[in-house]
């Protein structure tokens, strides 16, 4: 998946080009590139690497124009260097693509009898030349663009411009966001809202095989079979602000900090002290929900980890059956779907091509239906699913996932008090648990405090080369996330076990070099835990836990350390005690001196399977 920005405006376009492909990085960062047509002549600027590389490049030898269209690249087909890095230009076409043409290897060979010669490995390049030869027979841009289409396979989002067509900007979509930014005079596209604020908050959301023309007249949608369409126009509340790392070193530390507040924005106006209001999933939700007798979760990465944190609660408190899934497993296999079984596709950006391709499938499945937990409104998977509760978290720049992890854990643990409450739950119990879930963003507030501690422990780890996480129950997914955070922007391997099935293998693992950190909250399975560390001990292994504070653990028997922490209570404990374990990675990331926001071979949003 790879981030696009197109405009046709009076003005000179590259700044804004390259401002809206900054906010676009975390889409891929492998190589930029924007190309600009001025007076029937394209002028282009490519170079592997971050925005600001091509940035660099462009302010050395700049040029006027207001059409244009850019790019920032995550690296599918061919590896990260200047040749493969988009704008492709071919014949009278320049062309940037997000997204992966399945039937591209016939399309070349065919496209190279008839004389293209391609000088990258991309399918993209395959595009352009089609579109170029559908220009011939008096076709125009847009009917050479909706012809080419028609013959694809797979997914994209371009934009387009003709060196015959100046002032015209045309674009398409399937399977990949794109969409139109409407300005005074000037008119754009991008991949999302956010590449587009500095320009307008006036958007229109294209659907899939959409294809659209932008002047800086206006803006004209057409369907495949080339009729004019209209979709809505929305106002974007984005700010720019929201968007800017302020004080913060990094964007993931400033998100790490977020995060009370996300949370608190997460739950407000859905639950008060008497429990979780009504309506809170849109028209027709509690009915939809009354009907639940079992529910099934798909997502990816980090938001997989809030599925399985949902597993243990919904059984728990709900008693509802649960089966969570990553969605790339789900969406090629035959599920069984008992009747009554609600989906639940839970996205942060709403765009991941795996989730929504398994949200589609579910479909054909039979389900009662589909809820959406998401972060981004007028997302696909928002769009498409039945219900929805939006997770408010604000903008996530940071590739590694924070403030949307925990929201979504705030915004699944509503749905947990919900179906509880519906199931039964005693009602001294649900009340506890409101009032766990009330108090979490001041629960997480005094987390964040343990940074000084955190930032010391960092240390011992810069120079080790892997690490072991633990945790029991719902903290086994905590456990898991932790892990996840240091692999990512630290580049330490790191596993995560349920603590119990140390035994069972990863203990041959342990020795002096093996940092092993444990998730420990007060609890039924505490001594359970214990038993566990105490083989870590027994091995030499320099163990780290991460205790609630009336969790009786002695620090002192222990050869590494103990961090307390008030984790809150039994029901937001996971979603506390996540908390040490991201400041960890960050801070360990940071000494380490990676990349933390943008780590190599990473996306934050990935739109391709
Ligand atoms: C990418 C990101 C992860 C994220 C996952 C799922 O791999 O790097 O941080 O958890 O996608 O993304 P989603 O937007 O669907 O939550």
């Amino acid at each position: 998946m790879c981030g696009i920005v197109a405009a046709a405006a009076q003005r000179d376009v590259a700044p804004l080009l390259i401002a809206g492909l900054k906010a676009l990085e975390y889409r891929g960062y492998d190589s930029a590139g924007l190309a600009v047509l001025e007076g029937g002549e394209v002028h282009r600027v490519r170079a592997k690497g971050k925005v600001r590389e091509m940035e660099s490049l462009y302010l050395s030898n700049p040029f006027p124009g207001g059409t244009g269209i850019a790019h920032t690249r995550w690296a599918t087909h061919g590896v990260p260097n200047e040749a493969n890095a988009h704008p492709h230009m071919i014949g009278r076409i320049t062309l940037v693509h997000n997204g992966i043409i399945e039937n591209y290897a016939p399309l070349r060979a065919q496209l190279q009898a008839k004389g293209y010669h391609f000088t990258s490995e991309t399918d993209t390049e395959v595009m352009a030349a089609l579109i170029d030869q559908n220009l011939s027979g008096g076709r125009g841009l847009r009917e050479a663009v909706l012809a080419t289409v028609r013959d694809l396979e797979g997914a994209y989002a371009i934009a387009v411009i003709s060196s015959e067509e100046p002032g015209r900007v045309v674009g398409a979509r399937r399977g990949a966001p794109l969409l139109v930014g409407l300005g005074i005079g000037e008119n754009f596209l991008g991949s999302d809202a956010q590449a587009l604020v500095q320009v307008t908050n006036r958007i229109i959301y294209l659907e899939d095989d959409d294809v659209v023309e932008i002047t800086r007249e206006g803006a004209q949608i057409y369907t495949l079979d080339g009729k004019p369409a209209h979709r809505g126009v929305h106002e974007s509340e984005l700010s720019a602000d929201a968007v800017e790392r302020g004080e913060y070193r990094h964007y993931m530390q400033k998100e790490i900090f977020e995060q009370p507040h996300a949370v608190a924005n997460t739950l407000e106006t859905r639950i008060s002290a008497a429990g979780v209001l009504p309506n809170i999933f849109g028209a027709g939700g509690d009915e939809l929900l009354a009907k639940v007798k079992g529910v099934h979760i798909v997502a990816c990465g980090t938001s997989y980890h809030a599925g399985m944190v949902a597993k243990y609660w919904l059984e728990d408190y709900a008693r509802l059956p649960v089966n969570v899934e990553v969605a790339s497993e789900y969406r090629y296999r035959e599920t069984v779907v008992p009747p009554g079984t609600l989906f639940i596709a839970i996205s942060q950006s709403g765009e991941t091509a795996d989730t929504l391709a398994a949200m589609r499938e579910s479909r054909r499945r039979g389900y009662l239906g589909t809820l959406a937990i998401c972060n981004v409104p007028e997302s696909s998977v928002t769009r498409e699913a039945d219900l929805k509760l939006m997770t408010h978290a604000g903008p996530e720049i940071g590739v590694a996932s924070t403030k949307a992890f925990t929201t979504q854990l705030a915004a699944l643990a509503l749905l947990t008090l919900h179906l509880a409450k519906q199931q039964g739950l005693d009602e001294e119990r649900y009340r506890d648990l409101t009032e766990q879930l009330l108090r979490l963003p001041r629960t997480l507030e005094e987390a964040l405090k343990l940074e000084p501690q955190v930032i010391e422990l960092a240390e011992r780890f810069v120079h080790r080369h892997h690490a072991l996480f633990l945790g029991r129950g719902e903290h086994y997914p905590v456990a898991l996330e932790g892990s996840l955070k240091l692999k990512e922007i630290s580049y330490i391997h790191a596993e995560a076990y349920p603590a119990g099935e140390l035994k069972h293998g990863p203990l041959a693992l342990v020795d002096e070099d093996m940092p092993v950190i444990a998730v420990a909250p007060n609890g039924p399975l505490l001594d359970k835990l214990k038993s566990n560390l105490q083989e870590v001990r027994a091995r030499g292994g320099e163990l780290i836990v991460f205790a609630d504070t009336n969790a009786h653990i002695d620090g002192n028997a222990t050869r590494g350390a103990v961090l307390r922490i008030d984790a809150g209570g039994d029901f937001i404990s996971p979603v506390v005690l996540t908390i040490p374990l991201q400041l960890l990675a960050y801070h360990v990331a940071v000494l380490r001196g990676t990349d933390v926001d943008q780590p190599r071979n990473l996306a934050k949003s990935v739109t391709v399977e």
